[in-house]
């Protein structure tokens, strides 16, 4: 996979050299572009944002700049295109649903802004001709996109093909789809069997998969009616058998007779 990065502080992206993803890219299974927004502007002060047209706080990013450097990003190879991810609090949710229809991509090109945001037209212009998502991390603000695209590279990275050491890591997810589906990964243990007093789950110990694997699925039902319970909600019936029910049940998310497995 392909990515280029469009940014006033390509330096933010180091971290993007070590561990899971440096690794990647040593391997050529990530190969990553990083791009200074400001070496596509014309003027001594290299200006890259303006006052907002309506007034308001805060400086908007000129399309003049963003448009030269998309342009010279997508002359890298005429013949394909980019998938563009521009980061935004006002984008869609950024899920493991996306992250993972983003890892079967060829080519992403992200384009974090600071301030408050690149002029619209910019993702209108592209918008016309490529498939351009505007996507957000999570409710809350960031100073600007750099960590949001940190956070997506890396969600996305550890999805290629030969990335995770173990393939079935990621099967395994919190979120991913499957039986788990909606459900929080429960509690990890290791050795040692007890630690400043407090012991594994004797079940873990049992080598007995079944019943481990049933109480994987209760811990996980337990963590996420503490931390996620709207995820319970969303939840498929079709998917919930006679020993979840008993558990949500107690765990006081009765699974009403409408939405009741068979
Ligand atoms: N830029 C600023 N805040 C952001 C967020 N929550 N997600 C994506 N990009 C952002």
């Amino acid at each position: 996979m392909r990515v280029d990065v469009i940014s006033i502080f390509p330096e933010y992206f180091a971290p993007l050299e070590v561990s899971l993803i440096g690794k990647a890219r040593e391997r050529g299974i990530l190969e990553v572009h990083l791009h200074q927004l400001r070496d596509w502007t014309h003027d001594v002060h290299r200006t890259v944002d303006d006052t907002p047209y309506g007034g308001g706080p805060g400086m908007v990013m000129k399309p003049g700049p963003w448009g030269e450097a998309v342009d010279g990003v997508l002359a890298a190879d005429p013949a394909s295109a980019p998938r563009v991810i521009v980061p935004t609090p006002s984008g869609t949710p950024f899920t493991q649903k996306l992250a993972m229809e983003y890892a079967a991509e060829p080519w992403l090109l992200f384009t974090p802004a600071r301030y408050e945001g690149i002029d619209s037209r910019v993702m209108a212009e592209y918008g016309a001709r490529l498939r351009v998502d505007e996507v957000s991390i999570g409710d809350y603000v960031l100073a600007g996109g750099e960590v949001a695209v940190l956070v997506m590279v890396e969600a996305i990275g550890r999805l290629l093909p030969g990335v995770l050491g173990n393939a079935c890591s990621a099967v395994d997810d919190s979120f991913a789809p499957g039986s788990m589906e909606n459900l929080l990964e429960g509690p990890v243990y290791t050795k040692p069997p007890e630690w400043r007093g407090h012991e594994v789950p004797e079940v873990l110990l049992s080598g007995h998969h079944g019943r481990i694997a049933r109480w994987r699925r209760d811990e996980a039902l337990r963590r996420t009616a503490k931390n996620r319970p709207e995820l319970l909600t969303a939840l498929d019936p079709a998917r919930l058998d006679k020993h979840d029910r008993r558990l949500l049940e107690e765990l006081g998310f009765p699974v009403s007779g409408e939405n009741m497995a068979h």
